[in-house]
């Protein structure tokens, strides 16, 4: 249960009185009407309609092929179903890198067109000044920063990111840059737990971890995950709370028995 149990919709600045009263928050990705409706009711305080909806939803290899209009489909059945919860749009790849402008284009498309209350962008370097452009003009920036998955080509996979020294303190002054930046929070993903802890205590914004260890001011998972949906092997952070791919194809599986035996429908679903 949120630590927000009021109506009242959370803003960006609930998020930092969390990390300044030490309360911790839960963060994870929606992409439908239905299942916002859910997380919403249940005290989510914020939902991700992230990129990964391409893996998830649409059934791509990876983030990379997601496109700007597949977003905004998605972002807007979400908010059409979060009352309370902060609706965060993931900008997906090559919508935001290519020009200052465009990704000032886009991220715009996403809180006009799609409701988002805020946008969230991979990665450090360029990324920091667009991050400043954007909250100067009203657009409230996520941060994400370790494993981004739209660089995966670049990554060469999906391993941890901050191992060795350099790399570690590499994101730590890129997190620090964010922060100066005006990003009000920061996903970081899959990155050892002390890389996460001195992340955590090196920024103001809170930072919500992924495989980022248990320092972290907030956690996100994918909701497919969690809700055991996914196929196959999960990566080692995942924690399964139900097994929902499990208790559909039962559903389904006795549904179509029923259908064949003739028991389905039966006198009470009938006219
Ligand atoms: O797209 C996504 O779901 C994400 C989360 C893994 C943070 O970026």
């Amino acid at each position: 249960m949120s630590v927000h149990a009021a109506a009242r919709p959370v803003s960006i600045h609930d998020l930092r009185e969390h990390k300044e009263r030490g309360e911790r928050f839960a963060m994870l990705t929606a992409y439908d009407y239905l299942t916002a409706q859910v997380l919403d009711e249940a005290g989510v305080d914020v939902l991700l309609v992230g990129d990964s909806l391409g893996n998830v939803m649409l059934g791509y290899d990876s983030t990379v092929p997601v496109t700007v209009d597949e977003m905004l489909h998605h972002l807007r059945a979400v908010r059409r179903g979060a009352d309370r919860a902060l609706v965060v749009g993931d900008l997906p790849f090559m919508s935001y890198q290519a020009s200052a402008t465009e990704g000032l284009r886009n991220a715009g498309r996403f809180l006009k067109e799609g409701g988002a209350h805020a946008v969230k962008l991979e990665g450090a370097g360029p990324i920091v000044d667009l991050t400043d452009r954007m909250v100067s003009l009203g657009i409230p920036v996520m941060g994400h920063l370790g494993l981004t998955p739209q660089s995966v080509n670049q990554l060469g996979g999906f391993r941890v990111q901050g191992r060795d020294r350099d790399s570690a303190d590499r994101l730590v002054a890129d997190a620090r840059e964010l922060d100066e930046a005006g990003a009000f929070a920061l996903v970081l993903e899959c990155v050892p737990a002390d890389v996460g802890r001195r992340i955590t205590e090196a920024v103001s914004m809170p930072t919500i971890g992924i495989g980022a260890g248990p320092h972290t001011d907030a956690q996100v998972l994918v909701i497919s995950d969690l809700l055991g949906l996914t196929a196959g092997r999960l990566p080692r952070f995942v924690k399964q709370y139900a097994d929902l791919r499990g208790m559909i194809t039962d559903a389904a599986k006795a549904f179509s028995s029923e259908v064949a035996t003739g028991d389905y429908p039966g006198p009470e679903h009938s006219y």
